[in-house]
């Protein structure tokens, strides 16, 4: 048996575990999947967010209103108009609950 072969192995294996269960930060699956409408300053002021006009998430009457259930559950399962079309997907499938818990506490920092 080769011993520092086995090591190797081991220690590959373990890399790969530790791939496997990464969570990405709030702020880089921010960047990755929401900046494009709510914007990197969570105002919703980019070319797509103002043709939905999206709600403004430094504003504390918006902050206020919105409930962190509601958010978690619009992140997962997407957000539909009146007509049922869709107008933001849902990420349940793309993200984790953790890390859409993660994004929800970051739009909150947003505010103020
Ligand atoms: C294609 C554009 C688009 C993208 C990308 C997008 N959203 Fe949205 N989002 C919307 C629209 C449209 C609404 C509904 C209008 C509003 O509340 O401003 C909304 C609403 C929300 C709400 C408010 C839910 C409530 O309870 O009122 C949250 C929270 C939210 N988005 C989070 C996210 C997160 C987190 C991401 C990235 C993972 C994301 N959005 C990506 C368009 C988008």
């Amino acid at each position: 048996m080769n011993n520092s072969r086995t090591l190797k192995l081991t220690g590959c294996l373990f890399l790969l575990g530790a791939a496997l269960s990464y969570a990405a930060p709030a702020t880089e699956n921010w960047d990755n999947h929401c900046v494009k409408c709510h914007g990197a300053d969570g105002k919703g002021q980019t070319k797509v967010g103002k043709k939905l006009s999206l709600k403004d998430y430094t504003d504390a009457k918006v902050q206020a209103e919105l409930k962190d259930d509601e958010m978690i559950k619009t992140t997962t399962e997407g957000f539909k108009d009146k007509a049922g079309k869709e107008k933001m997907k849902a990420y349940g499938a793309v993200l984790t609950p953790d890390e859409i818990k993660d994004l929800v506490a970051h739009i909150r920092k947003f505010k103020g």
